[in-house]
C-alpha cells in the first residue's frame, strides 16, 4: 500500500472501506479482474450475485481442480477460508484473496490440529483421510484429502485391509462407512448448517408435495439421509436435478445451491429443506459473510490475502495432490 490514506484503511481492515455509491460494482469488478489478470472462483453457497459474476462455480473438488490449473495471477476465492487455503497450497506462487478473512467453517473449527494429532497417535497403523473442510495444518497431518464427491471412491481405492481414520465430519464418515462397508475410525466433528434440518418440517413439506424428490448432502445426519432419494455433493445434487425426470425437489443443503438449480431447470420447483429454527431455509453464516462490496474491495486493494508457511504448503500439498490424482484416474 502506498498512500497514508490506504495505510489507514489497511489498519481498519479493507473489507469495510466505504465504496463510491455511484459505481457499478459488477462492471468495476469485471474491469479490475481483466486489469489484474484475476480469476473469481465461487462456491455454490455464495450469494447469487457473486455466483453470477464468477469465472467458475463449483463444489470443493471442482474448485480445487480449477485452482490447480488456472493461469491467472490472482485468485479471488468467493468461499470460505479452508477453500482459499487449498487454492494457495495448489498455486503457491499466485496471490490468493478471500473477500472476508472471517469466513471460516464450523466443521473445520470442530477439529483443532493439535487435538487431532493426539487422536492420530492412538492409531499408528491407520491411514488418515481428511475431508477438505479442514485447516491447512490438518491437511498437513493427513495422507489423503477427499471431498464429498469423491470420499466413497477414495476409500474404495484402498485395499480392504487398510485401516483408516476419517475426519473431521462424522456424518460424511458414517455415510462412507455405510456405502463402502469399511470400518473407519471417525473424528467427532460436524457442520452447523447440515445438522439443523428439522425432521418435522421436512415431513410436513413431503406431505404437501407428495411427488417431490428429497435430495440431501452427505454432511446431513443419518436420519435425514435415510429418507433421501439422492445423496451427493453440491455439484452431484445439481446434476441430479438436471438429469432427473421429476419436477419438484426438497433440497437439504445450504440454500445457495438453489440459485444454480433454478437457473439450470427454470421449469422445475426447488424447495429448501427447513432448519429447526425460525428461518425457512438454511444459510451458512460463514459463506454469507462475502458480499459484492467486499469482493470489489478485495480485488481493488488485493487484500485480505491468504498467507501460509512454505512448510505447511509442502506438507499439505501431498495429500491434496493424492486426492486429485486418484480423482483424475477415476474420471471424477
Ligand atoms: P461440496 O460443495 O464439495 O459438496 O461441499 C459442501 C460444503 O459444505 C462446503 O462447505
Ligand atoms: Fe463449513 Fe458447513 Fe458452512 Fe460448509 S456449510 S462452510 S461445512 S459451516
Amino acid at each position: 500500500m502506498n498512500t497514508t490514506f490506504e495505510r489507514d484503511l489497511e489498519a481498519k481492515g479493507f473489507i469495510d472501506i466505504p465504496i463510491d455509491p455511484t459505481i457499478d460494482l459488477v462492471e468495476e469488478i469485471n474491469r479490475l479482474k481483466k486489469e489484474k489478470n484475476a480469476v473469481i472462483l465461487a462456491h455454490y453457497y455464495q450469494e447469487s450475485e457473486i455466483q453470477d459474476l464468477a469465472d467458475y462455480i463449483g463444489d470443493s473438488l471442482g474448485l480445487s481442480q480449477q485452482a490447480a490449473k488456472t493461469d491467472a495471477d490472482v485468485i479471488v476465492f468467493a468461499g470460505v477460508h479452508f477453500m482459499a487455503e487449498t487454492a494457495k497450497i495448489l498455486s503457491p506462487t499466485k496471490k490468493v484473496l478471500l473477500p472476508d478473512l472471517k469466513a471460516g467453517c464450523s466443521l473445520s473449527d470442530s477439529c483443532p490440529p493439535h487435538l487431532f494429532a493426539k487422536f492420530k497417535e492412538q492409531y499408528p497403523d491407520h491411514l488418515v483421510i481428511t475431508y477438505v473442510n479442514c485447516t491447512a495444518e490438518l491437511k498437513a497431518l493427513s495422507d489423503i484429502v477427499c471431498t464429498s464427491s469423491n470420499a466413497v471412491q477414495i476409500v474404495e481405492s484402498l485395499p480392504e485391509s487398510q485401516k483408516i481414520i476419517f475426519g473431521p465430519d462424522r456424518n460424511l464418515g458414517d455415510y462412507v462407512k455405510r456405502k463402502t462397508g469399511r470400518n473407519l475410525v471417525l473424528w467427532n466433528g460436524a457442520c452447523m448448517v447440515h445438522e439443523i434440518f428439522s425432521q418435522e418440517k421436512i415431513d410436513t413439506l413431503r406431505s404437501a408435495y407428495p411427488d417431490a424428490k428429497f435430495i440431501a448432502h452427505p454432511e446431513c445426519e443419518d436420519h435425514i439421509l435415510a429418507q433421501a432419494d439422492f445423496i451427493g455433493s453440491t455439484s452431484g445434487m445439481l446434476k441430479f436435478t438436471i438429469e432427473d425426470p421429476g419436477n419438484t425437489y426438497i433440497v437439504a443443503t445450504e440454500s445457495g445451491i438453489l440459485h444454480q438449480m433454478q437457473k439450470a431447470s427454470p421449469h422445475k420447483t426447488f424447495i429448501p429443506a427447513p432448519p429447526n429454527n425460525a428461518c425457512a431455509c438454511n444459510d451458512c453464516p460463514h459463506m454469507k459473510l462475502n458480499t459484492l462490496e467486499k469482493l470489489y474491495n478485495c480485488l481493488y486493494y488485493e487484500q485480505p490475502e491468504i498467507i501460509l508457511s512454505a512448510d505447511v504448503i509442502s506438507r499439505a500439498r501431498k495429500p491434496i495432490e493424492r486426492m486429485l490424482d486418484i480423482s483424475a484416474k477415476l474420471g471424477l
